[in-house]
């Protein structure tokens, strides 16, 4: 008999009484009187192809093999299933064994392990359904970036991952050195010389591609950047990484509405891309993970997000009469808990808050006339917190200067970011989305480690 290859996902509607050739891993076997169920996936959907093999059909070496995460091919007949869940199966005739999997050592043998448990095991993890739904969810949400951007005229500029500037000024970097960490070369001094290193210059991973980005703003008005960024901060949270991955879209002739209405209408498109693509993950993600979350996001893609000044969120915290962790007070920046009550119990949706403290904002933040707020808009989302940081940008020279010179950021590294505002500069505001926060949002999965593929937290960086 002649085999097709075919993936699980394009089997669901095959017609019964026609051959079809699966590749995959095995998730479970069952053994009742004279017959085996294989639970098999191959990743390209969620649902598992049930295999059946009847007594007799295959050797009962190959029957041995086939155990939870086993490497196997089978070929056979699609038939009805008398199984509720499932409209086919697959009646095995032939199967091939790539690679045993030992179950006295496979270390995921059966279902509810925990997450930290399989965060030990992130290599193997994506075998199971909580991290197929997940990397499924994590696929979309970015081909769903990309669409929103392009149908739009955004282009997307590859900003660089090693720089010079810390462009939160947080001082949060990793710096790349190619200098022997034994014995670095002095300065006069006695600091170490960087001048003396691979770029002649100390330089980091970067914490963000909107400086540079916004160089490309100045010349192709609306772009983004997509990528990975970086930064040393010791947070142990659940929702920290060291290594996350950025949208950040820039656009000029741009004023903070329209950067509230661009952040407004691409986290509504993700939403509803994702209702409409990933109805299955979505659907586990809703009876095992957060039985809120598609209600949630249904409501989200309708509703208007609410928008308020910082200062008048700050007046409803200190009203609130909860008793939060951390002090609020006007200049405080606001903390998790803030976030969850606003968004969780005032308003139940997403919120965002507008003219933060100049003091608790980046300095290429665009102040306002009251000398002392900024036009920093962050989108805050319920369960998670804050979800979008941006703002609109400020685009004259002399203010920008002062402003560094007042943080005691050294201008050099930003000469040519200073330039910008030289030379033709245009009014503009971007914001930063990020992708593993949306995925927490999205997928209602608690902790950020289980939204990348391999998370580097402090003290950790294995695999
Ligand atoms: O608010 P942030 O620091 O803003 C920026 O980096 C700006 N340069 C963006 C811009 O205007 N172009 O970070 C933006 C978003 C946050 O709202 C949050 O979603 C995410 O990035 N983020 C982190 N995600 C995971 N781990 C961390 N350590 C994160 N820090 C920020
Ligand atoms: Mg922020």
């Amino acid at each position: 008999m002649d085999y097709r290859r075919q993936y699980i996902r394009d089997l669901w509607d095959a017609t019964p009484g026609t051959s079809a050739e699966v590749y995959g891993w095995v998730k479970t076997r069952r053994d009742s009187k004279g017959i085996h169920f294989v639970q098999v996936n191959d990743g390209s959907c969620f649902r598992d192809l049930q295999v059946v093999i009847e007594e007799g059909v295959l050797p009962e070496e190959t029957i041995k093999q086939i155990t939870t995460g086993a490497c196997v091919r089978f070929c056979g007949e699609i038939v009805e299933s008398p199984a509720p869940k499932q409209p086919i199966e697959l009646k095995a005739k032939e199967a091939e064994i790539f690679g045993p999997a030992d179950p006295e050592t496979y270390p995921i043998q059966k279902k509810g392990a925990s997450f930290e448990f399989l965060r030990e095991v992130a290599h193997l993890r994506v075998r199971t359904n909580t991290f197929g739904a997940v990397f499924r969810v994590r696929n979309r949400l970015s081909w769903a970036t990309h669409k929103f951007f392009q149908e739009r005229g955004f282009l997307y500029v590859h900003t660089p991952i090693i720089s010079a500037s810390d462009c939160e000024g947080a001082g949060q970097l990793f710096t790349v050195t190619t200098l022997d960490i034994e014995n670095p070369p002095r300065t006069p001094e006695g600091k170490v010389d960087f001048g003396e290193d691979f770029f002649a210059r100390q330089a980091y991973l970067t914490v963000s591609g909107q400086l540079n980005v916004e160089c490309f703003a100045q010349a192709f008005t609306n772009v983004y950047t997509f990528g990975p960024t970086f930064r040393a901060e010791n947070s142990n949270t659940p929702r920290h990484l060291a290594e996350f991955w950025m949208i950040e879209p820039e656009q000029a002739f741009c004023d903070i509405e329209g950067n509230m209405n661009l952040a407004e209408e691409y986290l509504k498109y993700l939403i509803q891309d994702v209702l409409e693509n990933c109805s299955e993950d979505l659907e586990f993600f809703r009876q095992r993970i957060e039985p809120t979350v598609i209600e949630t996001l249904e409501n989200v893609a309708e509703s208007s997000f609410e928008r308020l000044p910082y200062t008048e969120a700050i007046r409803i915290l200190e009203k609130s009469g909860e008793s939060f962790e951390f002090p609020v007070y006007w200049g405080a920046d606001l903390q998790s808990e803030h976030e969850r009550y606003l968004t969780e119990k005032v308003f139940r949706k997403p919120v965002i808050l507008t003219d933060y403290p100049k003091e608790i904002k980046a300095f290429y933040m665009r102040q306002n006339d009251d000398g002392k707020t900024v036009r920093a808009m962050d989108v805050l989302a319920p369960r998670i917190g804050e979800i979008i940081g941006g703002s609109q940008r400020e685009e004259r020279y002399d203010v920008l200067l002062d402003r560094m010179k007042e943080l005691g950021l050294d201008p050099e590294p930003y000469w040519w970011y200073l330039d910008l505002r030289r030379f033709g500069a245009a009014p503009h505001s971007g914001f930063g989305l990020g992708l593993e926060r949306m995925i927490l949002y999205v997928t209602g999965m608690k902790n950020i480690r289980d939204v990348i593929p391999f998370p580097r937290t402090p003290g950790n960086a294995d695999f």
